[in-house]
């Protein structure tokens, strides 16, 4: 095991669940600066200056994102947070919610202020039970000591949070899905444009935003925008939350610096890989993008880094993969859960995740053929961007890269009719 020991999310031992501990830790004290001290404008200025992207898988710029809420509309305004947290690999807002809700609830009355929103909404996982209680003793525990309500620190400034679970369906956290989802709809995704921050939620401008994201703007209000961006590369810095799992001694949430080294996060922050064991291939933003084999992950962790190593640093769910994985079982497991996520609105999505999830398991299986190979490769290229939301976009990535990468392993599947480490019938490399 590594000697340095970093401490994870899940170890942090201080009750900050209980607002008397959260304030007298300094809580709240950035919700009063920007709404006390602040206009709506400096708030907004001062996150687009921080450099902040969204945490939730795109990284699109925060501060830019807020600036495309018209407020001339008459209508309400709303801001969304993001909990649905549902891509495999992926468990850092679950973490923000259980050890520190506090700090997401002032990203969020921070962000309401500087849009003009004066009821926001936390869409939350419908299978995050804690996190849900949590949630609503935390809402509670604000609303009751004034920094949610009426007149906020004296100001004219009012705000509700309300907190809605959602059911089990992965694609809940798409935005525009989302959006449907608490207007009591289904949630298929809509057509954009037009994006949610013009028509968004009852057809009023929303924006969404990660629970990480949120949590982030606490920080920039608190410390400066020179002091984030001081964090990490120019082009996206900050702290950042990244969710180590799969082959490594002690997986975990892990705070670093964004841009902190992908080999440093698996041998320093994660213990290192198991005894005896070393190391295949990385997932680096969740199971939805590309994967890097070993020799491609000596890079630093941020968006753009993980974007010229060809793969995307997504919702930063590294999944580390030793010299035991089969690549086909592997994409098998990925492949049949966005067949399963898949909500049906897009015929190449509809049909395209049901494919190449059966044929994937038909090669796992030892029954595929040479022409299931190229079959894939067609099916998942005719996806790509192809539909209305980038479900079908998360599901044919990974099977072009990890047909790409381990072809091989693919074709002696194919050939010799099943999985080597398996029956032990062919070492893979
Ligand atoms: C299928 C699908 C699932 C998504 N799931 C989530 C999710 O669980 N949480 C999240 O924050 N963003 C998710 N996103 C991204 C959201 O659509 C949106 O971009 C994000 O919430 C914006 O927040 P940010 O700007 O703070 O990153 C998903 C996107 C897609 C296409
Ligand atoms: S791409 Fe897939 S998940 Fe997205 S709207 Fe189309 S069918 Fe639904």
């Amino acid at each position: 095991m590594s000697e340095k020991v970093l401490l994870r999310f899940e170890d942090v031992s201080a009750d900050l669940t209980d607002i008397s501990q959260y304030v007298a830790d300094g809580g709240y004290e950035s919700t009063r600066k920007a709404i006390a001290e602040l206009s709506p404008e400096e708030v907004l200025a001062e996150v687009k200056d921080s450099g902040l992207r969204g945490r939730g898988g795109a990284g699109f710029p925060t501060g830019l994102k807020w600036s495309f809420v018209p407020k001339d509309t008459g209508k309400p305004i709303y801001l969304l947070c993001n909990a649905d947290e549902s891509e495999p690999g992926t468990f850092k807002d679950r973490a923000i919610i259980e050890k520190d809700p506090h700090q997401l609830l002032e990203g969020i009355i921070i962000a309401s202020y500087a849009i003009g929103c004066h009821d926001a909404y936390i869409y939350i996982r419908g299978e995050f039970a804690d996190g849900y209680d949590i949630l609503c003793k935390a809402v509670a525990q604000a609303q009751r000591e004034g920094y949610i309500g009426d007149r906020l620190f004296g100001t004219d400034y009012s705000l509700n949070v309300h907190i809605h679970r959602g059911a089990g369906a992965y694609i809940c956290g798409e935005e525009t899905g989302l959006i449907e989802s608490l207007e009591g709809k289904r949630a298929y995704p809509r057509i954009k444009p037009p994006f949610p921050a013009v028509q968004g939620l009852f057809g009023c401008p929303t924006i969404v935003n990660n629970v990480e994201t949120l949590a982030c703007v606490k920080h920039v209000i608190a410390k400066g925008a020179s002091w984030f961006k001081a964090i990490g590369p120019e082009g996206g810095p900050g702290p950042k939350l990244f969710c180590l799992s799969g082959h490594v001694r002690r997986p975990g949430v892990y705070e670093a610096p964004m841009g902190t080294g992908l080999r440093t996060l698996i041998n320093d922050y994660a213990g290192g890989m198991l005894e005896g064991r070393t190391l295949k291939a990385v997932i680096p933003g969740g199971s939805s993008v590309p994967i890097l084999r070993a020799e491609e992950t000596d890079i630093a962790m941020d968006f753009d880094s993980v974007a010229a190593a060809g793969s995307m640093l997504g919702s930063a769910g590294v999944i580390v993969m030793d010299d035991s994985t089969c690549m086909v079982h592997a994409l098998r497991a990925i492949s049949h859960f966005y067949h399963h996520e898949s909500c049906g609105q897009c015929t190449p999505c509809r049909e395209g995740t049901g494919w190449l999830d059966h044929i994937v398991t038909r090669v796992d299986l030892g029954d595929g053929t040479d022409d299931d190979l190229a079959r894939l490769d067609s099916v998942a290229g005719g996806m790509l961007g192809n539909t209305i939301c980038v479900l079908a976009d998360a599901a044919a990535m990974p099977v072009q890269s990890f047909l790409s990468k381990f072809r091989d392993e693919f074709a002696a599947h194919v050939h010799d009719g099943g999985c080597a480490l398996k029956d032990g019938r062919r070492a893979v490399a």
